[in-house]
């Protein structure tokens, strides 16, 4: 039973997540709901060791499958211990990447079947699914650009290809444009403050329109 409301931010690299959340959580925040952020791979102490594993070190350090068990193995770790409570709680859980990620880096860049990638959802996630997934979508060279300009080296993910990913961002977008009720693509070519009054104008659109009404 869930009771709570849970929000995914998905894209490629430097697509800005982690800052849109920021803004979002303060959006809800004045709006006096109980939120949280989170983020995969962790989001708990047993889950961040995993995080650990899979973003340092050489980027073929792992198969392509182990890496994808360890990605559902961490995600398993952060349904049980924060996801799962947090919304039966009646919390939002506002979540930087979550399944589609490992559908759009495992599956659609890195080869692994996508029924493998559904048998192992269908394992460890079960039925839940966000109520809603916001897709940064940019394009590769400015995404890689804006990663290399935050970062020192960037992580395993960083480091590999131009091809790796494109994959992923046709990836993404595959996945948003087969779930169409589930997620919406936001362009994140745009200023932080244009991507954020899209997605809070979104947010408030889908969960409070009755208010909005009134
Ligand atoms: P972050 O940079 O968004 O914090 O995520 C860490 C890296 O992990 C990022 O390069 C994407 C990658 N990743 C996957 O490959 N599969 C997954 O399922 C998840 C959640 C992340």
């Amino acid at each position: 039973m869930t009771a709570g409301v849970f929000i995914t931010l998905e894209g490629g690299e430097g697509a800005g997540k982690s800052t849109q959340l920021k803004l979002l959580e303060q959006h809800l925040i004045a709006r006096r709901i109980d939120v949280i952020c989170t983020r995969e791979p962790g989001g708990v102490p047993s889950a961040e060791i995993i995080r650990g594993l899979l973003v340092d070190g050489e980027t073929d350090k792992w198969r392509p499958l182990t890496e994808t068990l360890l990605h559902f193995a961490a995600r398993h770790e952060h349904i049980a211990r924060l996801i799962q409570p947090a919304l039966e709680k009646g919390q939002w859980v506002l979540c930087d990447r979550f399944a589609d990620s490992t559908t759009a880096y495992q599956g659609y860049a890195q080869n692994i079947d996508l029924e493998t990638i559904s048998s192992l959802y269908r394992l460890v996630v079960g039925k839940l699914e966000p109520h809603l997934t916001i897709l940064l979508d940019l394009p590769v060279e400015v995404g890689l650009e804006r990663a290399e300009e935050r970062g020192v080296g960037g992580n395993r993910y960083e480091q590999i290809g131009v091809k790796f990913h494109q994959r992923l961002r046709d990836g993404f977008l595959e996945i948003a444009a087969n779930d169409l009720e589930r997620c919406s693509v936001i362009d994140a070519t745009q200023s932080i403050e244009e991507i954020s009054a899209s997605i809070l104008s979104l947010v408030d659109e889908r969960f409070f329109s009755s208010e909005i009404e009134r």
